[in-house]
């Protein structure tokens, strides 16, 4: 038996048959191919699955895509717009913030949380906010960097916003010490793909 839903993502309507037992994050992998947002655990405690619903962050692993009827939805794929990074993907490339990228959309989707309700956050409060996400592998401190960076971006019009797609060369800022110990080569080309359009 199935159910009818109606649901935004991404700013586009969608009108569909589903089981009362998916999943929202089915529903986006499976259903709308929108595989940027991850499934890391499936028992609500990594975070790599984490969408805007309605703008609030959600861990869709652990929501029926039923519930989410007549809701918005925003993924990692809806956060880029008129061809420029979001500030918090521009944060995240610009302050290292990733390096296999696994957490990183369910991250930068509890970011756009925590900034539209506190557009300047101290490292307290982002450390707070990004508590139930998990990232195995940066260790956090530049991933809270990245959020700061963000925050800061969007005070001031987020200026070096990268282009979506490109390698941002033109738009990267002047080198930095920090900069000397950034993963470069296949890695950096994986951690573009990671801030745009993640399909694993
Ligand atoms: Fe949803 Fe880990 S996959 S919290
Ligand atoms: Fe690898 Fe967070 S889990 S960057």
């Amino acid at each position: 038996m199935t159910q009818r839903l109606a649901i935004n993502v991404n700013g586009v309507s969608h009108s569909m048959e589903v089981e009362p037992r998916t999943l929202l994050v089915q529903l986006l992998r499976e259903d709308l191919s929108l595989t940027g947002t991850h499934v890391g655990c499936d028992t609500s405690q990594c975070g790599a699955c984490t969408v805007l619903v309605d703008g609030d962050a959600v861990k869709s692993c652990t929501m029926l895509a039923l519930q989410a009827d007549g809701a918005a939805v925003t993924t990692i794929e809806g956060m880029a717009t008129d061809g420029a990074l979001h500030p918090l993907q521009t944060g995240f490339w610009e302050k290292h913030g990733l390096q296999c990228g696994f957490c990183t959309p369910g991250m930068i989707m509890t970011a756009a949380d925590l900034l539209s309700r506190n557009p300047d956050p101290s490292d307290d409060e982002i450390r707070h906010a990004i508590e139930g996400n998990f990232c195995r592998c940066t260790g956090y401190q530049n991933i809270v960097a990245a959020i700061r960076e963000a925050a800061r971006l969007t005070a001031t019009g987020g200026t070096t916003a990268l282009p979506v797609g490109g390698d941002g060369e033109d738009a990267l800022p002047p080198a930095t010490e920090d900069d000397q110990a950034a993963p470069a080569g296949p890695v950096a080309e994986e951690r573009d793909a990671d801030l745009t359009d993640t399909r694993r």
